[in-house]
């Protein structure tokens, strides 16, 4: 049998990945098939392939990030890449340069993909508009973090040995997360059943379009569910107060022993990280490798983000013949 990993005949049906909302089923089966493989491939001792040899990756983040973006860098150069990190800090965009400019300058030097992170929603669509390599969504204001989902989705398919008829609760500031935006589509695309539990206040007006359940007790949301994925209060995001106290937050909503004991007994505890110990989560219980996959999230990132990479730069070569 062929692995999806020596499977050349697979293709990502799309130019860019700019979010899951409009991904198939098997799209999102196909990306999470080749991220197994390349889990392996980064648990042998040379992990390195030359894929991707000859080919140049732009990570180019206007938004802070440690995962996300050395994730991307390791799973260029596990695939023979070269990668180039764009300081935005010391950049041209500091005298001005407008996003697109830029986008257009990276794109004229033979740049294959752009790997981008903004912090206004749209920005990376914006931009992939304008270039004609490979733009990659690493984070879009409160809009979608596409690569988070897929490797969430990788997690929970490993340990659970499926998505479909899952009970997932997504909790705390779903308001501004596109962590739960691109989990939320991507969940639903795979048969999960989703819930969000959060307070009014950190909920968006039209939440009842995501066709989610929605829950604003923590004990109720959490009832019978396999997986609890917790999210940061997004706090720069914010403009004036969305919660009275931090220490009142943790009281209704941060995830403890307690809360968790509503969901089943081998729920996992899922955070896309930085986590704010003691505001979303406990400590002790986020450090609990018999419930909390958080770890785990963080090494599927390299995987799935490998596995983009591979079937963006796939379809490169195809339109390019
Ligand atoms: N989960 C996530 O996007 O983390 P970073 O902000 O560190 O990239």
């Amino acid at each position: 049998m062929t692995t999806p990993l020596a499977d050349p005949s697979l293709r990502f049906p799309h130019r860019h990945l700019l979010g899951i909302e409009g991904l198939s089923t098997e799209t999102v089966g196909m990306v999470l098939d080749l991220a197994d493989s390349y889990v392996e491939q980064s648990r042998k001792r040379d992990k390195t392939l030359d894929l991707l040899r000859g080919r140049t990756v732009i990570n180019l983040f206007f938004e802070s990030s440690t995962r996300t973006r050395t994730s991307f860098e390791l799973a260029a150069k596990r695939l023979g890449a070269d990668v180039i990190n764009m300081s935005v800090q010391t950049s041209a965009i500091k005298k001005g340069e407008t996003l697109i400019d830029t986008a257009m300058t990276l794109n004229a030097m033979h740049t294959d993909v752009l790997v981008v992170r903004h912090g206004d929603s749209g920005a990376v669509k914006l931009l992939s508009d304008k270039v004609n390599c490979a733009v990659i969504n690493a984070g879009d204001g409160s809009h979608e973090h596409p690569t988070q989902a897929l490797l969430d989705a990788l997690t929970i398919r490993r340990r659970k040995g499926r998505l479909q008829g899952l009970t997932v609760a997504i909790c705390g500031d779903v308001l501004h997360s596109r962590v739960a935006r691109s989990n939320i589509y991507l969940l639903q695309i795979m048969g999960a059943r989703v819930r969000v539990v959060a307070p009014p206040t950190l909920l968006p007006a039209a939440i009842d379009r995501f066709g989610v359940e929605v829950f604003h007790d923590m004990r109720k949301g959490l009832e019978g569910c396999d997986i609890v994925m917790m999210l940061r209060l997004q706090t720069e995001r914010m403009q004036g107060r969305f919660v009275p106290s931090v220490r009142e937050y943790f009281h209704f909503f941060g995830l403890d022993r307690d809360k968790l004991a509503a969901a089943h007994a081998d729920a996992l505890v899922m955070h896309p990280g930085p986590m704010n110990r003691g505001v979303e989560i406990d400590s002790e219980l986020a450090d609990d490798i018999n419930r909390s996959v958080i770890r785990e999230q963080v090494e599927m990132g390299v995987a799935v983000r490998m596995a983009c990479l591979d079937l963006l730069t796939r379809d490169i070569a195809g339109n390019q013949s």
